[in-house]
Protein backbone atom coordinates (compact mmCIF):
# COMPACT_ATOMS: atom_id res chain seq x y z
CA UNK A 1 0.00 0.00 0.00
CA UNK A 2 1.03 3.53 -0.75
CA UNK A 3 -0.93 5.08 2.02
CA UNK A 4 -1.34 4.20 5.47
CA UNK A 5 -4.39 5.80 5.92
CA UNK A 6 -7.26 7.18 3.54
CA UNK A 7 -8.15 10.85 3.24
CA UNK A 8 -11.47 10.22 5.28
CA UNK A 9 -10.34 8.49 8.19
CA UNK A 10 -8.43 10.42 10.73
CA UNK A 11 -9.35 11.68 13.93
CA UNK A 12 -8.35 13.25 17.37
CA UNK A 13 -7.70 9.54 18.12
CA UNK A 14 -4.54 9.43 15.91
CA UNK A 15 -3.17 12.39 17.61
CA UNK A 16 0.79 12.35 17.55
CA UNK A 17 0.91 9.34 14.96
CA UNK A 18 2.79 9.59 11.50
CA UNK A 19 0.56 8.35 8.95
CA UNK A 20 0.98 8.59 5.16
CA UNK A 21 -1.73 9.84 3.01
CA UNK A 22 -2.27 9.78 -0.34
CA UNK A 23 -5.08 11.88 -2.75
CA UNK A 24 -5.25 14.89 -5.03
CA UNK A 25 -5.11 18.10 -4.02
CA UNK A 26 -8.66 19.72 -3.48
CA UNK A 27 -7.63 23.73 -2.31
CA UNK A 28 -4.42 25.06 -1.31
CA UNK A 29 -4.58 28.15 0.52
CA UNK A 30 -1.61 30.38 1.69
CA UNK A 31 -1.85 31.80 5.46
CA UNK A 32 -0.14 33.45 7.82
CA UNK A 33 2.98 31.80 6.04
CA UNK A 34 1.62 28.52 6.39
CA UNK A 35 0.86 26.77 3.26
CA UNK A 36 -2.53 24.38 3.84
CA UNK A 37 -3.99 21.64 1.38
CA UNK A 38 -7.31 20.43 1.80
CA UNK A 39 -6.12 16.61 0.49
CA UNK A 40 -9.04 14.15 -1.47
CA UNK A 41 -9.71 11.04 -2.09
CA UNK A 42 -12.82 8.75 -2.23
CA UNK A 43 -13.26 8.78 1.18
CA UNK A 44 -13.01 12.43 1.87
CA UNK A 45 -10.86 15.94 3.08
CA UNK A 46 -7.67 16.07 5.53
CA UNK A 47 -5.85 19.20 5.99
CA UNK A 48 -2.18 19.08 5.83
CA UNK A 49 -0.52 21.57 6.60
CA UNK A 50 3.22 22.60 5.09
CA UNK A 51 5.47 24.72 7.82
CA UNK A 52 8.28 27.18 5.78
CA UNK A 53 10.45 25.60 8.69
CA UNK A 54 11.09 22.51 6.86
CA UNK A 55 12.58 24.06 3.91
CA UNK A 56 12.49 21.61 0.82
CA UNK A 57 9.09 20.63 1.74
CA UNK A 58 7.71 23.71 1.99
CA UNK A 59 9.25 25.25 -1.79
CA UNK A 60 7.83 21.47 -3.11
CA UNK A 61 4.21 22.19 -1.61
CA UNK A 62 4.74 25.95 -3.27
CA UNK A 63 4.49 24.41 -6.46
CA UNK A 64 1.49 22.08 -6.48
CA UNK A 65 -1.88 22.96 -8.35
CA UNK A 66 -5.49 21.94 -7.87
CA UNK A 67 -5.95 18.29 -9.01
CA UNK A 68 -2.27 17.37 -8.68
CA UNK A 69 -1.73 13.94 -7.21
CA UNK A 70 0.73 13.62 -4.21
CA UNK A 71 1.50 11.32 -1.54
CA UNK A 72 2.69 12.73 1.89
CA UNK A 73 4.20 11.18 5.28
CA UNK A 74 3.37 13.34 8.62
CA UNK A 75 2.66 13.78 11.71
CA UNK A 76 -1.57 13.97 13.12
CA UNK A 77 -2.09 16.92 15.22
CA UNK A 78 -5.17 18.14 17.00
CA UNK A 79 -5.85 21.37 15.46
CA UNK A 80 -6.09 24.44 17.74
CA UNK A 81 -9.60 25.48 18.85
CA UNK A 82 -11.68 27.68 16.92
CA UNK A 83 -10.04 25.96 13.95
CA UNK A 84 -11.88 22.82 14.07
CA UNK A 85 -14.78 21.76 11.06
CA UNK A 86 -17.40 20.06 12.63
CA UNK A 87 -19.21 19.35 9.61
CA UNK A 88 -15.98 17.23 8.14
CA UNK A 89 -15.52 14.24 9.78
CA UNK A 90 -11.59 14.75 9.73
CA UNK A 91 -11.99 18.37 10.85
CA UNK A 92 -10.73 17.61 13.98
CA UNK A 93 -7.20 17.27 12.89
CA UNK A 94 -4.18 18.34 10.51
CA UNK A 95 -1.23 16.52 9.39
CA UNK A 96 2.09 18.47 9.52
CA UNK A 97 3.78 17.43 6.24
CA UNK A 98 7.46 16.31 6.94
CA UNK A 99 7.53 14.06 3.50
CA UNK A 100 5.92 15.01 0.10
CA UNK A 101 5.88 12.98 -2.97
CA UNK A 102 4.59 14.48 -5.64
CA UNK A 103 3.14 11.50 -7.67
CA UNK A 104 1.78 13.52 -10.96
CA UNK A 105 0.92 16.78 -11.74
CA UNK A 106 -2.53 17.73 -13.74
CA UNK A 107 -3.39 20.41 -16.44
CA UNK A 108 -6.04 23.09 -14.88
CA UNK A 109 -9.14 21.21 -15.61
CA UNK A 110 -12.00 22.36 -17.79
CA UNK A 111 -14.07 23.01 -15.00
CA UNK A 112 -14.01 23.49 -10.44
CA UNK A 113 -13.48 20.19 -9.16
CA UNK A 114 -13.73 21.81 -5.66
CA UNK A 115 -17.24 23.59 -6.37
CA UNK A 116 -20.81 22.28 -6.59
CA UNK A 117 -20.80 24.97 -9.39
CA UNK A 118 -23.61 23.95 -11.84
CA UNK A 119 -21.67 23.12 -15.33
CA UNK A 120 -22.57 22.85 -18.88
CA UNK A 121 -23.33 19.12 -19.11
CA UNK A 122 -21.45 18.43 -21.73
CA UNK A 123 -18.61 19.30 -20.58
CA UNK A 124 -19.24 16.84 -17.59
CA UNK A 125 -19.80 14.34 -19.85
CA UNK A 126 -16.66 14.83 -21.73
CA UNK A 127 -15.12 14.78 -18.94
CA UNK A 128 -17.22 12.24 -16.93
CA UNK A 129 -13.74 11.12 -15.29
CA UNK A 130 -13.26 14.57 -13.85
CA UNK A 131 -16.79 14.92 -12.59
CA UNK A 132 -16.56 11.67 -10.92
CA UNK A 133 -14.23 13.42 -8.18
CA UNK A 134 -16.93 15.63 -7.35
CA UNK A 135 -19.06 15.24 -5.09
CA UNK A 136 -22.63 15.07 -6.77
CA UNK A 137 -21.77 12.29 -8.63
CA UNK A 138 -19.36 10.54 -6.08
CA UNK A 139 -22.84 10.30 -3.95
CA UNK A 140 -24.91 9.66 -6.33
CA UNK A 141 -22.66 6.62 -7.51
CA UNK A 142 -22.21 5.18 -3.56
CA UNK A 143 -25.51 5.75 -3.48
CA UNK A 144 -26.28 3.52 -6.43
CA UNK A 145 -23.96 0.77 -5.13
CA UNK A 146 -25.86 0.58 -1.70
CA UNK A 147 -29.20 0.80 -3.80
CA UNK A 148 -27.80 -2.25 -5.58
CA UNK A 149 -26.14 -4.04 -2.66
CA UNK A 150 -29.56 -3.94 -0.52
CA UNK A 151 -31.24 -5.23 -3.52
CA UNK A 152 -29.16 -8.39 -4.11
CA UNK A 153 -29.11 -8.96 -0.39
CA UNK A 154 -32.74 -8.95 -0.17
CA UNK A 155 -33.62 -11.31 -2.99
CA UNK A 156 -30.74 -13.66 -2.58
CA UNK A 157 -32.17 -14.20 0.68
CA UNK A 158 -35.28 -15.00 -0.22
CA UNK A 159 -33.56 -17.93 -2.11
CA UNK A 160 -33.94 -15.77 -5.86
CA UNK A 161 -31.24 -16.76 -7.85
CA UNK A 162 -28.67 -14.30 -9.67
CA UNK A 163 -28.50 -16.10 -13.47
CA UNK A 164 -26.44 -14.43 -16.30
CA UNK A 165 -28.35 -14.06 -19.78
CA UNK A 166 -26.89 -13.51 -23.28
CA UNK A 167 -26.30 -9.79 -24.86
CA UNK A 168 -26.23 -11.34 -28.10
CA UNK A 169 -29.45 -12.12 -28.78
CA UNK A 170 -32.66 -12.31 -31.46
CA UNK A 171 -35.04 -9.31 -30.87
CA UNK A 172 -37.73 -9.36 -28.03
CA UNK A 173 -40.43 -6.71 -28.22
CA UNK A 174 -40.24 -4.10 -25.64
CA UNK A 175 -42.00 -1.67 -28.19
CA UNK A 176 -38.67 0.24 -28.92
CA UNK A 177 -35.92 -0.32 -31.91
CA UNK A 178 -33.71 -2.70 -31.42
CA UNK A 179 -29.90 -2.19 -31.69
CA UNK A 180 -28.18 -4.59 -34.36
CA UNK A 181 -25.05 -6.48 -34.16
CA UNK A 182 -23.43 -7.97 -37.36
CA UNK A 183 -22.70 -11.15 -37.39
CA UNK A 184 -19.29 -11.69 -39.23
CA UNK A 185 -19.16 -15.44 -39.61
CA UNK A 186 -22.47 -15.32 -40.46
CA UNK A 187 -22.53 -12.37 -43.32
CA UNK A 188 -25.84 -10.58 -43.46
CA UNK A 189 -26.95 -11.87 -40.61
CA UNK A 190 -27.49 -9.47 -37.19
CA UNK A 191 -27.77 -10.36 -33.36
CA UNK A 192 -29.95 -8.05 -31.73
CA UNK A 193 -29.15 -6.39 -27.93
CA UNK A 194 -32.10 -7.38 -25.51
CA UNK A 195 -34.77 -4.68 -25.09
CA UNK A 196 -34.70 -7.00 -21.92
CA UNK A 197 -34.20 -10.10 -21.15
CA UNK A 198 -38.20 -10.99 -20.84
CA UNK A 199 -37.92 -14.42 -23.04
CA UNK A 200 -34.60 -15.75 -21.41
CA UNK A 201 -35.73 -15.46 -18.04
CA UNK A 202 -39.44 -16.71 -18.73
CA UNK A 203 -37.34 -19.94 -20.50
CA UNK A 204 -35.72 -19.84 -16.92
CA UNK A 205 -39.07 -20.41 -15.52
CA UNK A 206 -39.40 -23.78 -18.15
CA UNK A 207 -35.72 -24.58 -16.83
CA UNK A 208 -37.40 -25.03 -13.22
CA UNK A 209 -35.27 -22.64 -11.64
CA UNK A 210 -38.00 -21.15 -10.01
CA UNK A 211 -36.61 -17.37 -8.83
CA UNK A 212 -34.61 -15.66 -10.91
CA UNK A 213 -33.28 -12.70 -10.40
CA UNK A 214 -30.76 -10.46 -12.79
CA UNK A 215 -29.53 -6.90 -12.56
CA UNK A 216 -29.81 -6.88 -16.36
CA UNK A 217 -28.39 -4.72 -19.15
CA UNK A 218 -31.49 -3.64 -21.65
CA UNK A 219 -30.63 -1.46 -25.07
CA UNK A 220 -33.49 0.90 -26.19
CA UNK A 221 -32.62 2.53 -29.40
CA UNK A 222 -36.01 5.44 -28.53
CA UNK A 223 -36.01 8.78 -28.30
CA UNK A 224 -34.49 10.06 -25.07
CA UNK A 225 -35.73 12.12 -22.22
CA UNK A 226 -33.95 12.85 -18.97
CA UNK A 227 -35.74 8.88 -17.68
CA UNK A 228 -34.37 7.10 -20.70
CA UNK A 229 -31.17 5.99 -21.80
CA UNK A 230 -30.23 4.02 -24.99
CA UNK A 231 -28.24 1.39 -22.04
CA UNK A 232 -30.37 0.87 -18.96
CA UNK A 233 -30.35 -1.35 -16.10
CA UNK A 234 -33.24 -3.54 -14.82
CA UNK A 235 -33.52 -5.60 -11.65
CA UNK A 236 -35.07 -8.31 -13.78
CA UNK A 237 -37.44 -10.54 -11.76
CA UNK A 238 -39.18 -14.25 -12.89
CA UNK A 239 -41.02 -16.67 -10.37
CA UNK A 240 -42.93 -19.80 -10.52
CA UNK A 241 -46.20 -20.59 -9.38
CA UNK A 242 -47.23 -16.97 -8.67
CA UNK A 243 -50.28 -14.98 -8.86
CA UNK A 244 -50.01 -11.16 -9.62
CA UNK A 245 -50.48 -10.90 -5.77
CA UNK A 246 -47.08 -12.53 -4.99
CA UNK A 247 -45.21 -10.70 -7.27
CA UNK A 248 -46.68 -7.57 -5.83
CA UNK A 249 -46.22 -8.16 -2.44
CA UNK A 250 -42.60 -9.65 -2.91
CA UNK A 251 -41.70 -6.29 -4.50
CA UNK A 252 -43.04 -3.98 -2.41
CA UNK A 253 -41.72 -5.29 0.95
CA UNK A 254 -38.31 -5.08 -0.61
CA UNK A 255 -38.71 -1.25 -1.62
CA UNK A 256 -40.26 -0.44 1.63
CA UNK A 257 -37.00 -2.38 3.39
CA UNK A 258 -34.36 -0.51 1.08
CA UNK A 259 -36.53 2.73 0.79
CA UNK A 260 -36.20 2.47 4.74
CA UNK A 261 -32.80 1.92 4.76
CA UNK A 262 -31.64 4.35 2.26
CA UNK A 263 -33.52 7.20 3.05
CA UNK A 264 -34.66 6.95 6.33
CA UNK A 265 -35.64 10.69 6.31
CA UNK A 266 -38.65 10.19 3.76
CA UNK A 267 -42.01 9.09 4.71
CA UNK A 268 -43.74 6.11 2.45
CA UNK A 269 -47.27 8.04 2.26
CA UNK A 270 -49.11 4.66 2.07
CA UNK A 271 -48.48 1.09 3.05
CA UNK A 272 -49.62 -1.22 1.66
CA UNK A 273 -49.05 0.79 -1.35
CA UNK A 274 -52.15 1.65 -2.82
CA UNK A 275 -53.64 0.06 -6.18
CA UNK A 276 -55.38 2.16 -8.80
CA UNK A 277 -56.51 0.03 -11.91
CA UNK A 278 -55.18 1.56 -15.44
CA UNK A 279 -58.84 2.56 -16.24
CA UNK A 280 -59.05 4.60 -12.39
CA UNK A 281 -55.64 6.11 -12.50
CA UNK A 282 -56.53 7.76 -15.97
CA UNK A 283 -59.78 8.86 -14.86
CA UNK A 284 -58.59 9.76 -11.88
CA UNK A 285 -54.92 11.39 -12.97
CA UNK A 286 -55.19 11.59 -16.16
CA UNK A 287 -51.62 8.87 -16.23
CA UNK A 288 -50.75 5.67 -15.70
CA UNK A 289 -48.28 6.35 -13.54
CA UNK A 290 -49.65 9.24 -11.40
CA UNK A 291 -48.32 11.32 -8.22
CA UNK A 292 -50.50 11.07 -5.81
CA UNK A 293 -48.44 13.52 -3.38
CA UNK A 294 -51.35 15.99 -4.03
CA UNK A 295 -54.52 15.76 -4.16
CA UNK A 296 -55.90 17.59 -7.22
CA UNK A 297 -58.07 15.15 -9.56
CA UNK A 298 -60.06 15.44 -12.51
CA UNK A 299 -63.52 14.86 -12.60
CA UNK A 300 -65.48 13.20 -15.26
CA UNK A 301 -68.56 15.63 -16.99
CA UNK A 302 -68.82 13.72 -20.01
CA UNK A 303 -72.68 13.21 -19.24
CA UNK A 304 -73.25 16.66 -17.80
CA UNK A 305 -71.55 17.59 -21.71
CA UNK A 306 -73.64 15.37 -24.04
CA UNK A 307 -75.47 17.63 -26.29
CA UNK A 308 -74.68 20.89 -24.06
CA UNK A 309 -74.36 24.06 -26.17
CA UNK A 310 -70.99 24.55 -26.01
CA UNK A 311 -69.80 23.01 -29.71
CA UNK A 312 -66.35 21.80 -28.29
CA UNK A 313 -67.38 19.51 -25.55
CA UNK A 314 -70.69 18.18 -27.23
CA UNK A 315 -68.95 17.33 -30.41
CA UNK A 316 -66.30 15.14 -28.45
CA UNK A 317 -69.16 13.65 -26.39
CA UNK A 318 -71.18 12.72 -29.93
CA UNK A 319 -67.57 11.25 -31.10
CA UNK A 320 -67.40 8.82 -28.23
CA UNK A 321 -65.34 10.86 -25.95
CA UNK A 322 -65.30 12.22 -22.57
CA UNK A 323 -65.03 15.48 -20.99
CA UNK A 324 -62.80 16.04 -18.12
CA UNK A 325 -62.36 18.93 -15.82
CA UNK A 326 -59.47 20.03 -13.32
CA UNK A 327 -60.51 22.33 -10.31
CA UNK A 328 -57.26 24.81 -9.76
CA UNK A 329 -57.63 25.94 -6.26
CA UNK A 330 -57.78 29.78 -6.15
CA UNK A 331 -56.70 29.49 -9.55
CA UNK A 332 -59.05 32.15 -10.56
CA UNK A 333 -55.82 34.59 -10.08
CA UNK A 334 -54.01 33.09 -12.94
CA UNK A 335 -53.07 35.53 -15.82
CA UNK A 336 -53.68 35.00 -19.25
CA UNK A 337 -50.72 34.12 -19.95
CA UNK A 338 -50.30 31.35 -17.52
CA UNK A 339 -53.70 29.55 -18.82
CA UNK A 340 -51.96 29.95 -22.15
CA UNK A 341 -48.76 27.86 -20.75
CA UNK A 342 -51.15 25.15 -18.98
CA UNK A 343 -52.46 25.05 -22.90
CA UNK A 344 -49.18 24.51 -24.49
CA UNK A 345 -48.67 21.70 -22.13
CA UNK A 346 -52.19 20.08 -22.78
CA UNK A 347 -50.93 20.29 -26.03
CA UNK A 348 -48.23 17.85 -26.10
CA UNK A 349 -50.35 15.70 -25.28
CA UNK A 350 -52.03 15.84 -28.12
CA UNK A 351 -54.99 18.14 -26.53
CA UNK A 352 -56.57 20.91 -29.36
CA UNK A 353 -57.11 23.19 -26.54
CA UNK A 354 -57.68 23.86 -22.41
CA UNK A 355 -61.11 25.48 -22.08
CA UNK A 356 -61.49 27.33 -19.37
CA UNK A 357 -63.96 28.93 -16.68
CA UNK A 358 -63.23 31.16 -13.62
CA UNK A 359 -65.53 31.20 -10.46
CA UNK A 360 -65.44 34.65 -9.45
CA UNK A 361 -67.97 36.42 -6.95
CA UNK A 362 -71.46 35.82 -7.86
CA UNK A 363 -70.57 35.04 -11.65
CA UNK A 364 -68.74 32.49 -14.04
CA UNK A 365 -66.14 33.81 -16.73
CA UNK A 366 -64.49 32.21 -19.53
CA UNK A 367 -65.35 31.53 -23.33
CA UNK A 368 -67.91 28.66 -22.59
CA UNK A 369 -69.85 30.19 -20.12
CA UNK A 370 -72.25 32.06 -22.83
CA UNK A 371 -72.54 28.91 -24.74
CA UNK A 372 -72.91 26.66 -21.79
CA UNK A 373 -75.64 28.52 -20.05
CA UNK A 374 -75.97 29.68 -16.57
CA UNK A 375 -77.52 26.53 -15.65
CA UNK A 376 -74.86 23.75 -17.35
CA UNK A 377 -71.94 25.95 -16.15
CA UNK A 378 -73.21 25.65 -12.48
CA UNK A 379 -73.58 21.71 -12.91
CA UNK A 380 -70.45 21.43 -13.97
CA UNK A 381 -69.12 23.49 -11.06
CA UNK A 382 -70.82 21.89 -9.16
CA UNK A 383 -69.40 18.56 -10.24
CA UNK A 384 -65.92 19.88 -9.94
CA UNK A 385 -66.48 20.77 -6.42
CA UNK A 386 -65.41 24.45 -7.37
CA UNK A 387 -65.60 27.18 -5.02
CA UNK A 388 -65.55 31.03 -5.33
CA UNK A 389 -62.19 31.88 -6.77
CA UNK A 390 -61.05 28.47 -8.44
CA UNK A 391 -60.06 28.19 -11.79
CA UNK A 392 -61.43 25.07 -13.95
CA UNK A 393 -59.77 23.73 -17.08
CA UNK A 394 -61.56 21.65 -18.92
CA UNK A 395 -60.39 18.82 -21.91
CA UNK A 396 -62.54 17.05 -24.86
CA UNK A 397 -61.55 14.47 -26.23
CA UNK A 398 -60.81 10.86 -26.75
CA UNK A 399 -60.90 9.17 -23.48
CA UNK A 400 -56.97 8.68 -23.97
CA UNK A 401 -56.10 12.27 -24.87
CA UNK A 402 -58.42 14.40 -23.00
CA UNK A 403 -57.17 12.70 -19.74
CA UNK A 404 -53.35 12.42 -19.80
CA UNK A 405 -53.08 16.13 -21.10
CA UNK A 406 -55.40 16.84 -18.29
CA UNK A 407 -53.35 14.96 -16.15
CA UNK A 408 -50.34 16.61 -17.65
CA UNK A 409 -52.02 19.87 -16.72
CA UNK A 410 -52.51 18.65 -13.21
CA UNK A 411 -48.82 18.48 -12.74
CA UNK A 412 -47.46 21.99 -14.15
CA UNK A 413 -50.39 22.98 -11.61
CA UNK A 414 -48.86 21.66 -8.74
CA UNK A 415 -45.64 22.72 -9.70
CA UNK A 416 -47.13 26.11 -9.99
CA UNK A 417 -48.72 26.37 -6.67
CA UNK A 418 -46.11 24.53 -4.91
CA UNK A 419 -48.10 21.25 -3.94
CA UNK A 420 -45.83 19.05 -3.48
CA UNK A 421 -44.65 17.91 -0.11
CA UNK A 422 -40.64 17.25 0.03
CA UNK A 423 -39.33 13.90 1.56
CA UNK A 424 -42.27 11.98 0.85
CA UNK A 425 -42.13 8.82 -1.19
CA UNK A 426 -45.70 7.59 -2.73
CA UNK A 427 -45.60 4.66 -4.38
CA UNK A 428 -49.05 3.26 -6.08
CA UNK A 429 -49.43 0.14 -7.88
CA UNK A 430 -51.32 0.40 -11.52
CA UNK A 431 -53.24 -3.01 -12.58
CA UNK A 432 -55.50 -4.19 -15.27
CA UNK A 433 -53.60 -2.30 -17.92
CA UNK A 434 -55.50 -3.15 -21.27
CA UNK A 435 -53.82 -6.11 -23.25
CA UNK A 436 -53.44 -3.89 -26.34
CA UNK A 437 -53.54 -0.37 -28.12
CA UNK A 438 -53.66 1.20 -30.69
CA UNK A 439 -50.38 2.20 -32.57
CA UNK A 440 -50.01 6.22 -33.16
CA UNK A 441 -47.91 5.66 -36.05
CA UNK A 442 -49.30 2.99 -38.04
CA UNK A 443 -52.88 2.57 -36.19
CA UNK A 444 -52.44 -1.21 -35.83
CA UNK A 445 -53.05 -3.25 -33.04
CA UNK A 446 -49.90 -3.44 -30.36
CA UNK A 447 -49.24 -5.37 -27.30
CA UNK A 448 -49.74 -2.22 -24.34
CA UNK A 449 -46.89 -4.33 -22.22
CA UNK A 450 -45.49 -6.98 -24.58
CA UNK A 451 -47.03 -10.19 -25.76
CA UNK A 452 -45.72 -12.74 -23.44
CA UNK A 453 -48.51 -10.81 -20.93
CA UNK A 454 -51.28 -12.78 -19.88
CA UNK A 455 -55.17 -11.71 -20.43
CA UNK A 456 -57.40 -11.89 -17.70
CA UNK A 457 -58.77 -15.00 -17.48
CA UNK A 458 -62.28 -13.87 -17.64
CA UNK A 459 -61.41 -12.22 -20.89
CA UNK A 460 -59.60 -14.68 -22.91
CA UNK A 461 -62.54 -15.03 -25.19
CA UNK A 462 -62.99 -11.64 -26.58
CA UNK A 463 -59.18 -11.33 -27.76
CA UNK A 464 -60.35 -12.37 -31.12
CA UNK A 465 -63.92 -10.38 -30.78
CA UNK A 466 -63.28 -7.35 -28.81
CA UNK A 467 -59.39 -6.91 -28.42
CA UNK A 468 -59.69 -3.41 -26.52
CA UNK A 469 -61.60 -4.55 -24.12
CA UNK A 470 -59.03 -7.47 -23.03
CA UNK A 471 -57.68 -6.37 -19.85
CA UNK A 472 -54.05 -8.27 -18.65
CA UNK A 473 -52.89 -9.30 -15.59
CA UNK A 474 -50.44 -6.75 -15.30
CA UNK A 475 -48.80 -4.03 -13.16
CA UNK A 476 -46.72 -1.31 -12.84
CA UNK A 477 -44.80 0.37 -10.42
CA UNK A 478 -45.18 4.16 -9.70
CA UNK A 479 -43.27 6.23 -7.49
CA UNK A 480 -43.76 10.39 -7.56
CA UNK A 481 -45.26 10.11 -10.53
CA UNK A 482 -42.41 8.51 -12.23
CA UNK A 483 -42.76 4.46 -13.42
CA UNK A 484 -40.40 2.71 -11.63
CA UNK A 485 -41.79 -1.07 -12.45
CA UNK A 486 -43.64 -3.31 -14.88
CA UNK A 487 -44.28 -6.44 -14.92
CA UNK A 488 -47.04 -9.76 -15.06
CA UNK A 489 -48.24 -12.53 -15.18
CA UNK A 490 -47.13 -14.69 -18.42
CA UNK A 491 -49.14 -16.80 -21.35
CA UNK A 492 -47.36 -20.76 -20.45
CA UNK A 493 -49.58 -22.31 -22.89
CA UNK A 494 -48.75 -22.51 -26.53
CA UNK A 495 -52.37 -22.12 -27.37
CA UNK A 496 -53.34 -18.91 -25.87
CA UNK A 497 -49.72 -17.47 -27.03
CA UNK A 498 -50.72 -18.35 -30.47
CA UNK A 499 -54.07 -16.47 -29.95
CA UNK A 500 -52.52 -13.43 -28.81
CA UNK A 501 -50.03 -13.35 -32.23
CA UNK A 502 -53.38 -13.92 -34.92
CA UNK A 503 -54.77 -10.83 -32.88
CA UNK A 504 -51.21 -8.84 -33.26
CA UNK A 505 -51.74 -9.79 -36.41
CA UNK A 506 -48.29 -12.11 -36.57
CA UNK A 507 -48.65 -14.52 -39.30
CA UNK A 508 -47.59 -18.21 -38.34
CA UNK A 509 -44.62 -18.34 -40.21
CA UNK A 510 -43.69 -15.00 -38.75
CA UNK A 511 -44.18 -16.37 -35.40
CA UNK A 512 -42.63 -19.62 -36.35
CA UNK A 513 -39.42 -17.24 -37.19
CA UNK A 514 -39.53 -15.27 -34.42
CA UNK A 515 -40.61 -16.61 -31.33
CA UNK A 516 -40.76 -20.25 -32.43
CA UNK A 517 -38.08 -20.96 -29.53
CA UNK A 518 -40.79 -19.87 -27.02
CA UNK A 519 -43.55 -21.59 -28.88
CA UNK A 520 -41.68 -24.94 -28.37
CA UNK A 521 -40.86 -24.18 -25.04
CA UNK A 522 -44.74 -23.69 -24.18
CA UNK A 523 -44.86 -27.84 -25.08
CA UNK A 524 -42.45 -29.30 -22.72
CA UNK A 525 -44.18 -28.29 -19.21
CA UNK A 526 -44.49 -24.78 -19.37
CA UNK A 527 -45.37 -23.93 -15.44
CA UNK A 528 -47.59 -21.04 -14.93
CA UNK A 529 -44.76 -17.68 -13.96
CA UNK A 530 -44.69 -14.01 -13.66
CA UNK A 531 -42.46 -11.52 -12.96
CA UNK A 532 -41.22 -7.99 -12.88
CA UNK A 533 -38.51 -5.37 -13.71
CA UNK A 534 -37.33 -2.36 -12.71
CA UNK A 535 -36.00 0.99 -13.79
CA UNK A 536 -33.20 0.97 -11.46
CA UNK A 537 -31.37 3.88 -12.97
CA UNK A 538 -35.17 5.82 -12.60
CA UNK A 539 -35.06 4.08 -8.84
CA UNK A 540 -31.91 5.75 -7.75
CA UNK A 541 -32.21 8.85 -9.32
CA UNK A 542 -35.61 9.37 -6.97
CA UNK A 543 -33.57 8.40 -3.90
CA UNK A 544 -30.86 10.73 -4.82
CA UNK A 545 -33.14 13.28 -5.51
CA UNK A 546 -32.38 14.20 -8.82
CA UNK A 547 -34.44 14.58 -12.13
CA UNK A 548 -32.20 13.40 -15.07
CA UNK A 549 -30.98 9.20 -14.69
CA UNK A 550 -28.06 10.69 -15.96
CA UNK A 551 -26.35 11.82 -12.49
CA UNK A 552 -26.86 7.97 -11.28
CA UNK A 553 -25.06 6.42 -14.19
CA UNK A 554 -21.67 6.50 -14.65
CA UNK A 555 -20.86 7.03 -18.22
CA UNK A 556 -24.58 8.25 -19.47
CA UNK A 557 -25.30 9.00 -23.32
CA UNK A 558 -25.85 12.12 -24.16
CA UNK A 559 -29.75 13.33 -25.15
CA UNK A 560 -28.54 12.24 -28.63
CA UNK A 561 -27.38 8.89 -27.63
CA UNK A 562 -23.60 9.65 -28.14
CA UNK A 563 -20.67 9.25 -25.31
CA UNK A 564 -19.26 12.62 -25.34
CA UNK A 565 -16.33 11.46 -23.50
CA UNK A 566 -15.26 8.11 -25.73
CA UNK A 567 -16.75 9.76 -28.80
CA UNK A 568 -19.33 6.95 -29.94
CA UNK A 569 -20.64 5.70 -32.28
CA UNK A 570 -18.10 6.64 -34.71
CA UNK A 571 -17.39 5.50 -38.06
CA UNK A 572 -15.58 2.21 -38.76
CA UNK A 573 -12.77 1.52 -41.00
CA UNK A 574 -13.82 -0.24 -44.78
CA UNK A 575 -11.32 -3.06 -44.09
CA UNK A 576 -13.47 -3.88 -40.47
CA UNK A 577 -16.94 -3.27 -42.36
CA UNK A 578 -16.20 -5.60 -45.34
CA UNK A 579 -15.28 -7.92 -42.61
CA UNK A 580 -18.84 -7.37 -41.78
CA UNK A 581 -20.11 -7.32 -44.79
CA UNK A 582 -20.91 -3.31 -44.39
CA UNK A 583 -21.29 -1.11 -47.01
CA UNK A 584 -22.29 2.07 -45.69
CA UNK A 585 -24.79 3.97 -47.91
CA UNK A 586 -24.42 7.77 -47.82
CA UNK A 587 -27.44 9.86 -47.27
P1 LIG B 1 -40.63 -2.33 -19.13
O1 LIG B 1 -40.43 -2.08 -20.57
O2 LIG B 1 -41.82 -1.71 -18.47
O3 LIG B 1 -40.78 -3.87 -18.83
O4 LIG B 1 -39.32 -1.90 -18.35
C1 LIG B 1 -39.24 -2.00 -16.94
C2 LIG B 1 -38.77 -0.70 -16.33
O5 LIG B 1 -37.54 -0.29 -16.92
C3 LIG B 1 -37.47 1.13 -16.93
N1 LIG B 1 -37.15 1.58 -18.31
C4 LIG B 1 -36.16 2.43 -18.63
N2 LIG B 1 -35.27 3.08 -17.86
C5 LIG B 1 -34.37 3.86 -18.46
N3 LIG B 1 -34.28 4.03 -19.79
C6 LIG B 1 -35.15 3.41 -20.63
N4 LIG B 1 -35.03 3.57 -21.94
C7 LIG B 1 -36.16 2.57 -20.04
N5 LIG B 1 -37.15 1.80 -20.52
C8 LIG B 1 -37.74 1.21 -19.47
C9 LIG B 1 -38.80 1.65 -16.46
C10 LIG B 1 -39.71 0.47 -16.61
O6 LIG B 1 -40.75 0.48 -15.69
N6 LIG B 1 -39.63 -7.20 -19.72
C11 LIG B 1 -40.51 -6.24 -19.08
C12 LIG B 1 -40.61 -6.49 -17.59
C13 LIG B 1 -41.50 -7.64 -17.22
O7 LIG B 1 -42.58 -7.80 -17.82
O8 LIG B 1 -41.12 -8.39 -16.28
C14 LIG B 1 -39.96 -4.85 -19.31
O9 LIG B 1 -38.85 -4.63 -19.76
O10 LIG B 1 -38.68 2.01 -15.11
Amino acid sequence: MLRTHTCGELSSKNAGKTVTLCGWVHRRRDHGGLIFVDLRDRYGFTQIVFDPEKKQVFSTAETVRPEWVLRITGAVRKRLEGAERKENPTGEIEVVVEHIEILNQAKTPPFEIDQEKDVNEEVRLKYRYLDMRRERLRKNLLLRHEFLRLTREFFAQRDFIEIETPILIKGTPEGAREYLVPSRLHGGQFYVLPQSPQQLKQLTQIGGLDRYAQIARCFRDEDLRGDRQPEFTQLDLEMSFVTAEDVMQINEEALTSITKKLRPDVKILESPFPRFTWEEAMNRFGSDKPDIRYALELVDVTDLCKGCGFGIFADAVKNGGVVKVLRVPGGAIFSRKEIDGLTETAKVYGAKGLAWIKCLEGKFEGVPVAKLGEETTKQLAKAAKAEQGDLLLFTADTFGIACTSLGAVRIDVAKRLNLIPQNVFAYCWITDFPMFEIEKETGELAAMHHPFTRPKNEHIEKIASDPLEVKAEAYDLALNGNEIAGGSIRIHEEALQKQIFDALKITDKDAERRFGHMLEAFQYGAPPHGGIAWGLDRLVMLFAEETSIREVIAFPKDQKAKDLMLGAPTMIPEKQLSELHIRVVED
